[in-house]
């Protein structure tokens, strides 16, 4: 009894592999490439820039991108429109900047909501200036790169990787080298692509904090051969829906996900849990560390440059409530919405906190868990800088909003597939900005389950 589903091709490596092969000497083969909504404005963004980026084939087959090298982007004729995605808008804002390259950056009423101040005050001081268009520290943003004359040295408010990475495409543009400390450790897939294409990416513990530094840019970049792994955040969903019930019975089979330590906490959360989970990371070229419960997971090494991969695995579980705290918010970040509909389910409560980023995700992920959770009849306790949810084994019925966002319209679904629930949702079509065919795998989830 098993139900193997393979996860469409992670959007945070997606989105800056196609910005780093683009800006490569020679061409770079990418597979597995994710063929979403945010994957397709990225390289859409890039196109206008003067990038040659093909058609992001939908199966994950190979592609050929010859990079115009470091120097090779142009300012674009139209606003580079980013739809929903942060990560290229955050990136694209790090590149224009160092590049002393112009352009206009807005997106979709999701994004021209979040903050990009964040980006703009560290990218300012290498010479870069901006101008909202609207409102204050939000896109649209008119940006005038500069050729940077010194070095940056930016201490980060928030820990984010787009933030980091941001920074790190402004130096690496601008040719100076970067010293940056964030307040905890975020995904560092940018530093890992960035030290297999030849770049001296170094990075380790601040005290306070974690640290990365770019150290002499190059003067080239070199071609990328990445095969692009399983989308973590993805496989989530599906591990979560097996966990819950809704695969009844059936292990729920994830192969080729990417396991890199910085992601893979929603998983030690799920073991925390009671879940019966297991993660697989034995198939990766990178050695061995620990889940804990005898789950195998690639260690966690400060000058890594490939993605570890491995197979997730997943059943039907009793689950109990869990405490997440800051410490550990940013390597699940984009599962919370996930911990918080699971602790709806689970045997006593559920605590989030020091997680005010959150609220200015693709929408309020605070607001919007508490308000779909009271609408299902759940009982949850909003905070500022997260919530608290008392599970039940009542069943929750009714319709939710997925306030524009993809996560959100996701984990209720995963909600809704539990055993005697009954989910509505506004819209669904949310969805494809990172899983395009989630629909069609809960159907064929839903149609094995029956069947067994
Ligand atoms: C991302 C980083 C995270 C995450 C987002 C993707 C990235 O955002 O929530 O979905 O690709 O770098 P922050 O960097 O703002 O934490």
């Amino acid at each position: 009894m098993r139900i193997a589903v393979k996860v469409p091709g992670d959007k945070s490596i997606t989105q800056r592999a196609l910005i780093l092969s683009s800006l490569a000497r020679g061409a770079s083969r990418l597979s597995g490439l994710l063929a979403g909504g945010d994957a397709e404005s990225t390289a859409g963004a890039l196109r206008a820039l003067g990038a040659a980026i093909p058609p992001v084939p939908s199966d994950g087959s190979e592609i050929t991108l010859a990079g115009v090298g470091l120097a090779g982007l142009r300012s674009p004729a139209e606003p580079l429109d980013l739809g929903n995605s942060g990560t290229g808008a955050r990136l694209l804002t790090g590149v224009l900047a160092g590049s002393g390259l112009r352009a206009t950056v807005t997106g979709d009423a999701s994004l021209r909501a979040r903050p990009m101040r964040r980006v703009t005050e560290p990218l300012a001081l290498i010479g870069a200036s901006f101008a909202s268009l609207e409102e204050e520290g939000r896109l649209p943003l008119a940006i005038e790169g500069a050729r940077p004359a010194r070095s940056v040295d930016w201490t980060s408010r928030v820990a984010s990787a787009q933030v980091k990475s941001a920074v790190l495409l402004g130096g690496l543009l601008g040719r100076v080298p970067v010293r940056l400390v964030e307040p905890r450790r975020s995904r560092d897939h940018t530093e890992r692509m960035l030290r297999s294409m030849g770049a001296d990416v170094r990075s380790g513990p601040a005290r306070p904090g974690w640290l990365v530094e770019l150290l002499d840019s190059p003067e080239q970049l070199e071609p990328l051969d990445l095969a692009v792994p399983g989308d973590p955040s993805s496989a989530a969903f599906l591990a979560a829906l097996a966990v819950a019930g809704g695969a009844g019975r059936a292990e729920m089979v994830l192969p080729d996900i990417g396991l890199n330590p910085t992601r893979a906490g929603f998983f030690a959360v799920l073991l925390r849990m009671g879940a019966r989970v297991s993660v697989d990371g034995r198939g990766s070229p990178h050695g061995r560390g620990s889940l804990g419960g005898g789950t195998e997971l690639p260690s966690a090494s400060e000058t890594e440059k490939r993605e570890p991969v491995g197979t997730v695995r997943a059943r039907r579980s009793r689950l109990r409530g869990v405490e997440i705290g800051p410490e550990e918010v940013p390597g699940l970040i984009d599962e919370l919405p996930l911990v918080a509909v699971l602790g709806a389910v689970a045997e006593g409560e559920t605590v989030i906190r020091g997680a005010r980023e959150l609220r200015v995700k693709e929408s309020d992920r605070i607001g919007a868990l508490v308000h779909n959770l009271r609408a299902l009849g759940a009982e949850v306790e909003e905070r500022e800088d997260g919530l608290s949810v008392l599970g039940s084994d009542r069943v929750l019925r009714g319709r939710v909003r997925s306030f524009g966002d993809h996560r959100i319209a996701m984990a209720f679904a995963v909600l809704g597939m539990a055993p005697g629930n009954e989910v509505d949702i506004d819209d669904p079509r949310v969805a494809s900005v990172s899983y395009p065919g989630f629909w069609r795998t809960l159907g064929r989830v839903a149609t094995e389950t029956r069947r067994r």
